[in-house]
C-alpha cells in the first residue's frame, strides 16, 4: 500500500493571503516532484460546491448560526469522503484553503457561541484532523482593504459583509486556536510581501515533509 499523504490546511481572515500562498506552495512542491491536490472549503467536491453556494451567497441572516454549522459540516463530510481521503490514500499532499478551524473561528466569533457544537460535530461526523495548519495572521483592516482591491465576486460576499469588527474577532479566534494547538498550528505573519510570506511558509512546511528548508 502507498504511503499515506500529508494533509495541510491554510486558515485566517479574508485577504490574509491564504489562496495566494496555497497556490505558490503547491507549485513549489510540484516542482520537487510531489503529487499535490489543491482544494478549498466550503466546497472541494461537486456536492459540497452546491452546499457552498447556499453558504456564501445571499443575505447575512439567511441561515441561523445552527443551520449554518450543519451545512458546513455536511459540505465538509462530502469533501473529505470524495476528495481529501482518496488523495491522502493515494499518497498525495493535500493543501486545503480553509477547513474546520474556519468553522470554529466563524461560529466562535458570531453572536451565538457554537464552538462546542462545531467541535462535537467534527468528532462525530468528520474525524479527520490536518497534519499541519498554517494560520495567516493579518490586521482585520489590512485584510479588508486587500479584499476590496480584489473585488472578485460580488456574489460570494455573505461573510465579508459582516464587517471590520467581525473580522477582528475572527482574527482573535484563529490566534486562540493556534495557541491551544501549538503542535498542529503555525502562525504566519501575513503582513509582509508575498515572497517573504512564502519563505516563512516553506520554513514551516519543509521540515514536516522531511525536506530541507
Ligand atoms: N503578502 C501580500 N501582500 C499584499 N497583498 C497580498 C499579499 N498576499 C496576497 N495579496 C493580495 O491580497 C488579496 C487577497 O489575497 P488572497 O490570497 O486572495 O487572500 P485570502 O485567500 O486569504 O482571502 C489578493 O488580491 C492578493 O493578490
Ligand atoms: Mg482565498
Amino acid at each position: 500500500m502507498a504511503k499515506r499523504g500529508f494533509f495541510l490546511t491554510v486558515e485566517g481572515i479574508d485577504g490574509a493571503g491564504k489562496s495566494t500562498q496555497a497556490q505558490r506552495l503547491a507549485e513549489r512542491l510540484r516542482a520537487l516532484g510531489h503529487s499535490v491536490i489543491e482544494t478549498r472549503e466550503p466546497g472541494g467536491a461537486p456536492g459540497a460546491e452546491e452546499i457552498r453556494k447556499l453558504l456564501v451567497e445571499g443575505a447575512p441572516g439567511r441561515w441561523s448560526a445552527e443551520t449554518e454549522t450543519l451545512l458546513f459540516t455536511a459540505a465538509r463530510r462530502d469533501h473529505v469522503e470524495r476528495t481529501v481521503e482518496p488523495a491522502l490514500a493515494a499518497g498525495s499532499i493535500v493543501i486545503c484553503d480553509r477547513y474546520v478551524d474556519s468553522t470554529r473561528a466563524y461560529q466562535g466569533a458570531g453572536a451565538v457561541e457554537l464552538r462546542q457544537v462545531v467541535d462535537r460535530l467534527h468528532a462525530l461526523a468528520i474525524r479527520l484532523d490536518p497534519d499541519l495548519t498554517l494560520i495567516f495572521d493579518l490586521d482585520a483592516g489590512a485584510g479588508l482593504s486587500r479584499t476590496d482591491a480584489r473585488a472578485n465576486g460580488a456574489a460570494e460576499n455573505r461573510f465579508e459583509q459582516k464587517g471590520a469588527a467581525f473580522q477582528a474577532r475572527l482574527r482573535q479566534e484563529f490566534l486562540a486556536i493556534a495557541e491551544a494547538e501549538p503542535e498542529r498550528c503555525v502562525v504566519i505573519d501575513a503582513a509582509a510581501a508575498p515572497d517573504a510570506v512564502a519563505d516563512k511558509v516553506w520554513e514551516a512546511v519543509a521540515p514536516r515533509l522531511g525536506l530541507t528548508p
